[in-house]
């Protein structure tokens, strides 16, 4: 099972993942803090916004233009490694995906 490494603040969590579920699920589905997720996951509220640390990152797909129109309503600041973690899936490929959840999202 692929494992995802969140950051949050100075704390560090590693939890498994199942295929099928996505970035943002994971996490509230683990307790990890700081992701809010007002929107269940339909990329409408950008309260799920993290930063993608290290891993394999090129297997994730490309920021859609729905997730791109989002990510311009982060409330913490928008870089390059910017992402809604809801529009992460997990797949095998994703294993060892380490991401930074933003300090604050709403
Ligand atoms: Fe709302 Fe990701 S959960 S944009």
């Amino acid at each position: 099972m692929p494992k995802i490494t969140y950051h949050v603040g100075e704390e560090v969590v590693t939890v498994d993942a199942a295929p099928g579920s996505t970035v943002m699920l994971t996490a509230v589905q683990n307790d990890v803090g700081g992701i809010v997720a007002e929107c269940g996951g339909n990329a409408m509220c950008a309260t799920c916004h993290v930063y993608l640390e290290d891993g394999p990152v090129d297997e994730l797909p490309a920021i859609s233009v729905a997730e791109e129109e989002m990510l311009e309503c982060t409330v913490s600041p928008r870089t390059p490694a910017s992402r809604l973690s809801c529009q992460l899936p997990v797949t095998d490929a994703v294993d060892g995906l380490v991401v930074r959840v933003a300090d604050e999202q709403s």
